[in-house]
């Protein structure tokens, strides 16, 4: 079922803000820090979906903190199978267990670092919709990807990768992270109508692939280098559904500025 505006005719998407914390917060008392003040700032925001991710031994910690808060906790990989002898993996039966939501699939650094390959993305996708979980999948091309003008094919080849053997009707509970290699960790992320542009072509390759009803419905956020300075005109664009932060959102007020100015922008639409 599509589902719209009443007023607009537009399709409804919720949005968006949530931040992965990679491997910069270490510790308990870290986390605490940072979770208690991002839970406190946010707390009048309610027409917004928001999620946190950190590190794995500290997911349980972290789900205490926002077990009563309008915010989700999820986590930065999964085991490609859900139970048995893989020394050093998380199955996704555990990451149900401690209440995620939504577990990050795919990211840059785990496709550079640690051998991540489509085939793994694909079968972690499907464990976790098996288990309930929100695959948060991450695509985006490289650098040199996008300088040979083939960034496009890159992306539409994660994708396809990704849904391959999916049911229909899980597709759009997936979430798609469209995270340019190219704008991880600099000091300007990519430019909006750069992002717009590549998420409607997201859009058409499901809708060509799928169903056109699927690529309405499913959620593409965008990541890589996201600032405030950014947000608006990035949450401004039709077809960006959100946003994924990393190192800006590290400092509590900047997480809740960025959700503040997504949250606005909600109320001015439907205010309108
Ligand atoms: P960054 O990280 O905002 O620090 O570039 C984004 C990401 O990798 O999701």
């Amino acid at each position: 079922m599509l589902l719209l505006n009443h007023e607009s005719g537009v399709p409804m998407r919720k949005k968006i803000v949530g931040s992965s914390w990679k491997m910069h917060v270490n510790t308990k008392s870290d986390v605490t820090d940072l979770a208690v003040a991002i839970r406190e700032g946010v707390k009048s925001i309610r027409n917004i979906d928001m999620f946190l991710i950190p590190t794995f031994p500290l997911i349980e910690h972290l789900s205490y903190i926002l077990a009563d808060s309008q915010i989700a906790w999820g986590a930065q990989n999964v085991a490609f199978a859900d139970y048995g002898a893989y020394t050093g993996e998380v199955s996704a039966a555990t990451l149900a267990d401690f209440g995620c939501t939504y577990v990050e699939i795919g990211h840059a650094e785990r496709r550079t670092y640690f051998n991540e390959t489509d085939h793994s993305v694909n079968k972690k996708v499907r464990i976790c919709l098996e288990y309930g979980l929100t695959p948060l999948v991450c695509i985006g091309e490289t650098k040199s990807e996008k300088d040979d003008f083939v960034g496009k094919i890159r992306v539409k080849s994660q994708l396809l990768w990704a849904i391959d053997c999916v049911k229909k009707e899980d597709i759009s509970k997936i979430v798609f992270a469209y995270e340019p290699v190219w704008a991880i960790g600099q000091s300007e992320g990519a430019d909006a109508d750069y992002v717009e542009d590549m998420h409607k072509y997201i859009r058409k390759v499901l809708s060509d692939e799928v169903s056109d009803e699927v690529a309405q419905n499913v959620r593409i956020i965008y990541g890589g280098s996201v600032k405030l300075e950014s947000a608006n005109d990035l949450i401004n664009k039709e077809n960006v559904d959100g946003l994924f932060t990393g190192r800006f959102a590290l400092q509590a007020s900047n997480y809740i500025a960025i959700a503040q100015c997504v949250s606005d922008y909600c109320k001015e639409k439907e205010g309108k």
